[in-house]
């Protein structure tokens, strides 16, 4: 329940946000963002809850510490929907490589580089909304704590408790 609220009042403050101050609109997309990380996508599984590289599924292969990513919105939304080339992070919009959308390459000239389908199918909205709450919530936050954790997935999450 307390997740819920949550995201409630996340919801709450996007509307806020995006009516008071002008270039703010992406909190709208950050509370998107949030239900797609909280949900399907199974993202934590490789890069843990509070997206600092710990395996919520030990295993998963390690995802990157997305608290210390230097990417910009455009990069991290490219990365969810292509995967990386060469590397564990897989692709999640379904039509990756089917045509040049992803860094120009099919699957034929990518070849054995192409990386894995992830666990859900993913829209561009979805993306960009993974990457304004990866923005907001991860990026230059430092480790997670406990108090972090506890904003983010509720107080009773057994994950929270092990934090500092
Ligand atoms: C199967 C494991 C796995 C899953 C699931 C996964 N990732 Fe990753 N991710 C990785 C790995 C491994 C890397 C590092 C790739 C590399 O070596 O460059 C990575 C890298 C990234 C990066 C690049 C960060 C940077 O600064 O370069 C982003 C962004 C990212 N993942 C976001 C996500 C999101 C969002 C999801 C869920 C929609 C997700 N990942 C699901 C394994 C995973």
């Amino acid at each position: 329940m307390t997740g819920l609220r949550n995201l409630f009042i996340v919801g709450g403050f996007a509307l806020v946000a995006s009516l008071g101050m002008p270039g703010m609109a992406s909190a709208q997309d950050a509370a998107f963002g949030k239900g797609v990380w909280l949900t399907g996508a199974k993202c934590a599984d490789c890069h843990g809850w509070m997206g600092d590289g710990v395996q919520e599924d030990p295993r998963a292969p390690k995802g990157d510490n997305l608290r210390e990513t230097t990417l910009t919105a455009e990069q991290l939304s490219e990365v969810i929907l292509c995967g990386r080339p060469g590397t564990g992070m897989p692709y999640f919009d379904p039509r990756a490589y089917t045509d040049a959308r992803c860094y120009g390459m099919t699957r034929a000239q990518i070849g054995n580089q192409a990386p894995e389908a992830g666990a859900a199918q993913l829209t561009k909205r979805h993306a960009d909304g993974l990457a304004a709450f990866i923005l907001s919530e991860f990026a230059g936050k430092g480790a997670p704590t406990k108090a972090l954790c506890a904003s983010l997935l509720g107080p009773t999450v057994a994950r929270c408790a092990q934090l500092p």
